[in-house]
């Protein structure tokens, strides 16, 4: 049942654990109403968006399906609201709405809202939410779209809100098509349960690793291997997670170690936009933590590169066109799923089924 956030002050609400939170922010149906933090997917809903979003990009191919998938949301506006530098999140997101026909409207720069006028994000929001029936944000600020989703619902217009990226602190939608890329990737490997995922890089203020951790908790022996220079390794609150959840992990400094047992790597750059003082990641010997032909070259024929990019020299060109590397397929699948997220948001899953079902597939 999905609990009314009215009965909670905002400090009320903001002390509750993680998983208290998810009951304010889901549907009776199962469905999220607000997608705020991974730990809202619970296994049979990842398995319910992974299957939609293929359903979504089959119907797709075809015309009648592209305008069957373009009237669901056609009387439905979305807002994007990206306080952050974003490409692929923002296009990706705009893409989806598209797909669904939704219109949509966007600010990505403070300085051409009236937050420069010193109105509060929160009356931004409120104020987005007279025009639109859904926002999608980004912000810098840890927690900011789950204070949102609290003004909103005590607001006269509750809509839904997605988080595009908070802070250095989570990034759920990335993490719903990084699972859904590993979905597909494994597909003729059973699936993701019992696969060694090695991930690489700043781990420390990588949001899109911290959210994808979370998700993959979600299936049978997984093992997660967390590579990366001492200074910039994973928090422990993720540790402290994976050992309440009997998960297998390992915190390693060297890539060549975990190459060869890899299922698949995700690859992250260095997030030095976050640093404190000017230059402190270039001071990090970041050298051991680059994937070449030679580091490939230890991997398994099997095994997936996957990486959130955008990316700097993390991964080489050079296998770009090694049939291990799913980074582009990663981003398209980002569309789909997104695309499968907001049908759902907006209760249209069956409408897709039951079209799916009647339709021929391409
Ligand atoms: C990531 C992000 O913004 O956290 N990008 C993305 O959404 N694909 C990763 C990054 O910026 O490194």
């Amino acid at each position: 049942m999905q609990q009314d956030i009215t009965t909670l002050t905002w400090e009320a609400f903001e002390a509750l654990p993680l998983r208290e939170k998810a009951p304010y922010l889901m549907q009776d149906d199962g469905m999220p109403f607000h997608t705020l933090f991974a730990q809202q997917f619970g296994r049979p809903l990842l398995e319910r968006l992974c299957d939609l979003a293929t359903k979504i990009r089959r119907v797709a191919k075809r015309r009648e399906g592209a305008l069957f998938l373009a009237s669901l949301l056609s009387h439905k506006r979305a807002m994007l609201y990206f306080s952050q530098p974003s490409s692929r999140t923002f296009l990706s997101h705009l893409s989806a709405c598209e797909i669904l026909g939704m219109r949509t409207g966007s600010v990505r720069d403070a300085s051409t809202s009236s937050e420069l006028k010193g109105e509060s994000q929160e009356d931004s929001v409120r104020t987005f939410s007279s025009y639109f029936d859904l926002v999608i944000m980004r912000s810098p600020a840890r927690g900011l779209a789950e204070r949102m989703a609290w003004v909103l619902g005590n607001s006269e217009r509750n809509i839904p809100i997605i988080n595009a990226g908070s802070g250095k602190d989570q990034h759920p939608t990335q993490a719903l098509l990084d699972v859904y890329t590993l979905v597909r990737s494994f597909e003729t490997q059973g699936g993701i349960d019992g696969k060694t995922v090695v991930f690489v890089g700043d781990l420390l203020r990588g949001r899109t690793v911290r959210s994808l951790a979370y998700l993959l908790t979600r299936f049978r022996d997984v093992r997660q291997i967390f590579v990366a220079p001492r200074e910039l390794q994973i928090k422990d609150d993720i540790l402290e997670m994976l050992r309440r959840r009997g998960v297998a992990y390992e915190v390693s400094h060297d890539l060549r170690r975990w190459l060869p047992e890899a299922d698949a790597v995700y690859m992250t750059r260095i997030q030095d936009e976050w640093d404190t003082a000017s230059g402190e990641s270039a001071r990090i010997d970041t050298s051991a933590f680059k994937l070449g032909p030679d580091e490939a070259a230890l991997m398994r024929p099997s095994a997936a590169i996957l990486h959130p990019l955008p990316r700097r020299d993390e991964i080489s060109t050079a296998l770009d066109r090694d049939p291990r590397a799913k980074y582009w397929r990663q981003m398209r699948n980002g569309m789909w799923i997104r695309a499968a997220l907001i049908a759902a948001t907006f209760g249209k899953a069956a409408e897709i089924d039951a079209y799916y079902a009647d339709h021929p597939k391409p």
